[in-house]
């Protein structure tokens, strides 16, 4: 108990509870966004994202890019949802067709407007969107909140209601707004990305329309701090590459910060890498099962008309989908034993195994255990562990890749021969 002038212990919690009740909710993305985004990036290193801050090389020098990263155009927003569509993405919860970065040129109209790149969307926006419309997804933009966007064109600073007035006078749904060439502004990261949360909530007041705000901070990696009372998601780490290493990167980051995660505000742990590069289908299997059960935006980010069976099966697991999309819990399943490593270890290359949260309600538990060891092992766990489950309860157990209920458990639980870079996620039902 302490007392600050003025000021009671209680009512300073009244005051932090208060804080937390009025944490941004614009009322849309509640359960984390799923949809598909233009942009991949996959050779990308610190360096060449630095240099090209600094303007050093143009967007169009090359290794960086992966799948379509600038190689976009209607043609291809309007072929990739028209797949996804018949694929069964849609009605798999994908909704969302994002363009990312360039869609735009480098300069404004003389009453300060974004200008369309024509040569790549000659229909223009308003056409897009409603054909995207009426095929029943939704439609997201990218911009930068610097000077200019990462590959050079023009971005928002000093603009941001303009833009965002456009984005929906344009039929947009979505923005991803980006943190390049942002040096001019001399504001704390929060403040330079509350810009765009004050331009969307004005530009909410006078349509009605609430975009959902997806935003990219990875100057220092503290968006979940600020983001919550920012925007609908925050990306938490350097960009996603086709490759394990990576995934094991920003998972591991992942691992410490679910707490900052719930309804309407989601860790964004990047695009999925299912279908680029060389990942083997446990490893794509491990990819989207962590990201789904950290409850991060899932958004497909390759070519959809070449993604084999086995990964579109992968993509669409209904019960993997459902924890993502479960209106009741928002909280991400966390770590509770973190297997070879001792609890709490922060190893980019190793990351926690075991995880655990609820899911519908506190008889449900949704489990995931990822093998990072280069040989097959077994699965073992006690069930006291998890404080998310009872140890005095036996429960009902569920495997979601093999679709079928495998027996019940009480006290310990077991699986054999879980091979390497691959995953287990069940549901636990207390009986
Ligand atoms: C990066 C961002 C990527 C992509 C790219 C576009 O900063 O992390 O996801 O949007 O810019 O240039």
């Amino acid at each position: 108990m302490f007392n600050l002038p003025g000021i009671t212990y209680s009512a300073l919690q009244a005051l932090l509870l208060a804080n937390v009740a009025t944490a941004w909710n614009n009322g849309v993305a509640k359960v984390p966004p799923m949809g598909f985004n233009t942009y991949v990036i996959s050779l990308a290193s610190r360096l060449s994202r630095v240099k090209l801050m600094c303007g050093v090389i143009s967007s169009s020098s090359s290794s960086r890019w992966n799948r379509f990263a600038c190689n976009i155009n209607e043609q291809l927003i309007r072929d990739t949802a028209t797949q996804m569509k018949n694929l069964g993405f849609l009605v798999a919860g994908y909704q969302y067709i994002n363009i990312d970065d360039c869609w735009l040129t480098a300069s404004r109209t003389s009453d300060g407007h974004l200008i369309v790149d024509s040569s790549k969307f000659p229909s223009g926006m308003n056409n897009l969107t409603s054909f995207l419309h009426g095929l029943g997804f939704k439609a997201g933009i990218y911009e930068d909140l610097g000077t200019k966007t990462c590959a050079g064109f023009a971005g928002s600073l000093g603009h941001e209601l303009t833009d965002a007035r456009d984005f929906v006078a344009w039929g947009f749904d979505y923005t991803k707004i980006d943190n390049c060439n942002s040096g001019s502004y001399n504001g704390t990261n929060a403040s330079r990305f509350q810009r765009w949360t004050n331009a969307l909530t004005q530009v909410k007041a006078e349509t009605g329309k609430s975009l959902v705000y997806t935003l990219v901070e990875w100057n220092s990696f503290d968006a979940w701090t600020w983001g919550p009372n920012t925007a609908n998601a925050w990306r938490i780490y350097d960009d996603i590459q086709a490759n394990w290493g990576r995934i094991k990167q920003i998972l591991n980051q992942a691992s410490f910060i679910g707490n900052y995660s719930n309804f309407y505000g989601h860790n964004d742990l990047d695009m999925l890498e299912n279908g680029n590069g060389n990942l083997t289908l446990a490893e794509q299997r491990s990819h989207f099962t962590a990201w789904a059960l950290a409850k991060s935006p899932l958004l497909v980010g390759t070519d959809v008309s070449k993604l084999s069976n086995d990964s579109i099966q992968i993509l669409l697991n209904p019960e993997i989908i459902a924890i993502n999309q479960d209106t009741a819990i928002g909280e991400p399943l966390k770590p509770f034993f973190w297997g070879k490593n001792p609890d709490g270890t922060n190893d980019p290359t190793f990351p926690a195994q075991y995880w655990s949260g609820y899911y519908k309600d506190t008889h449900h538990t949704a489990i995931m255990y990822i093998n990072f060891n280069e040989v097959t092992v077994d699965l073992n766990f006690t069930l006291s562990h998890s404080p998310h489950l009872k140890a005095d309860k036996t429960y009902a157990v569920r495997d979601l890749w093999q679709h079928k209920d495998i027996g019940t458990a009480s006290k310990f639980f077991f699986s054999g021969s879980i091979a390497p870079h691959d995953v287990r996620a069940y549901i636990f039902t207390e009986m």
